[in-house]
């Protein structure tokens, strides 16, 4: 079987490490399922989307939604970051940490009243709006308030992105963003909003984009928006890129963040404003493994099926993108290699990590590393089957820190009642 390693998650003498801390010794001080992640590839994959733009005005906010443990959402903090919030949780969260308000975007198409108020009360950066309707409530929330928002645009640039139909927004079928036409027509109005600021324009065409010419197309639909509206008087402040850059989970190929640049430093020179991007996995999707010890092997008929102690309670991924994530052994060996379902105890057919995956025959008790588990991992588990979330660890050279111990049976019951 291949072997999949980063610069940071690699095997020392057969034995997988995450930066100088062994697998095996932090599975046996704190159990498994245990999400383990690697704090200096984040900041290295920062700082290398750093470098790539050095060139021109950006900011980087990190979409937290990708992976918002406290210690992960601070790493990126510390560094300079701003943070891309979806939900009046994680806005809550980024607050949680110190983060000046100045540097958060509330984002989510379909916010609550309660929610444009807190941005609005918090001074934080920008709303972005996606419906006509919501630039009229926000207005409306700003005046009860008496206070000016600021608000861009999400404009959907009606652009494939080619990534899976469930993580593909820029299409004009999808539920996000405003339609080109509308979003011009609400910005030529934009004296009717008496209580709006329109500071920007903003875009996110989809996750995992693994083919740059959409991206490059839509950046490219969106100038020409952005240069229209300046003609007409628009003083912009920022021009929003959003996230979506993909990582290679695989042997997948990817543009990188470096290409990535390259192609669109000449626009964004031209549009003489700010330029703000939102990426979470391309930050941590790499930098995080899902720790699990094989329960049982067996065969139905002809088929091999690993049971392991995770399940897809703890890492969903699998079960609704039918995405790819490598798997390996902690400790490597030279035993055969069979072709196996690796599949969790939950009482579910979708339970599934890999299906008819090659992988060197495991033993009961042995441990196995789900791979690039560092972003939509533990923020999209859940208590299915009344499972405990795993503990969350960050190591840091040769320190670790348990970052979310984990959860107790009480934790699941802390507000129920029995009548
Ligand atoms: N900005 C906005 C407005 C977004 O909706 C998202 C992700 C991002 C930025 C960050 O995208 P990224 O750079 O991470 O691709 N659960 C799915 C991914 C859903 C992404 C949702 N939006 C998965 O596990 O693949």
């Amino acid at each position: 079987m291949k072997h999949f390693e980063t610069e940071l998650i690699r095997y020392k003498e057969n034995n997988l490490f995450v930066e100088n801390v062994s697998i095996e010794k932090l599975a046996e001080e704190f159990g498994t399922p245990l999400y383990v992640y690697s704090k200096n590839h984040f900041i290295n994959q920062y700082k290398r989307f750093e470098n790539a733009f050095k060139e021109i005005e950006f900011q980087i906010f990190y979409a937290m939604k990708a992976n918002y443990n406290l210690s992960v959402i601070n790493t990126f903090i510390k560094l300079g970051s701003g943070v891309d919030a979806n939900s009046e949780g994680e806005l809550w969260r980024a607050l949680k940490t110190g983060i000046d308000p100045s540097n958060i975007i509330l984002t989510s198409v379909g916010k609550t009243r309660h929610e444009i108020k807190l941005g609005i009360e918090k001074n934080i950066l920008m709303i972005k709006a996606e419906s006509e309707e919501e630039v009229m409530l926000i207005n409306k929330i700003a005046e009860e308030c008496n206070r000016t928002a600021n608000v861009a645009i999400r404009v959907n640039p009606d652009v494939d992105a080619k990534t899976h139909p469930y993580i593909s927004t820029g299409l004009s079928g999808n539920k996000f963003g405003i339609d080109t036409k509308t979003a011009l027509s609400i910005y030529k109005r934009r004296s009717e909003f008496r209580n709006i600021r329109f500071t920007g324009i903003d875009m996110h065409i989809g996750s995992q984009i693994t083919d740059i010419d959409p991206f490059i197309e839509a950046v490219e639909k969106l100038s020409e928006l952005y240069f229209d509206l300046k003609n007409q008087g628009l003083q912009f402040d920022h021009f929003d890129v959003g996230g979506g850059i993909g990582v290679a989970y695989n042997e997948d190929s990817v543009f990188s963040i470096e290409e990535f640049a390259e192609k669109t430093i000449p626009i964004f020179k031209e549009l003489q404003c700010k330029i703000l991007f939102e990426p979470g996995r391309f930050l941590t999707a790499n930098g995080g493994v899902l720790i699990t010890e094989v329960l049982y092997n067996k065969k139905n008929g002809d088929k091999n099926f690993i049971i392991v102690d995770a399940a897809m309670n703890d890492l969903l991924r699998p079960t609704i993108y039918e995405a790819y994530h490598h798997i390996q052994p902690v400790k490597k060996h030279n035993r055969i290699d069979l072709i196996a379902d690796i599949v969790g105890p939950v009482c579910e057919s979708g339970d599934y990590f890999a299906k008819n995956r090659e992988i060197s025959a495991t033993k009961s008790g042995e441990l196995l590393a789900i791979m690039s588990a560092g972003a939509y991992g533990m923020v999209m588990s859940s208590n299915y089957n009344a499972r405990r979330r795993p503990a969350e660890i960050l190591v840091n050279g040769n320190k670790y820190d348990l970052i979310r111990s984990r959860e107790t049976f009480d934790h699941l019951i802390w507000d129920e009642k029995i009548i």
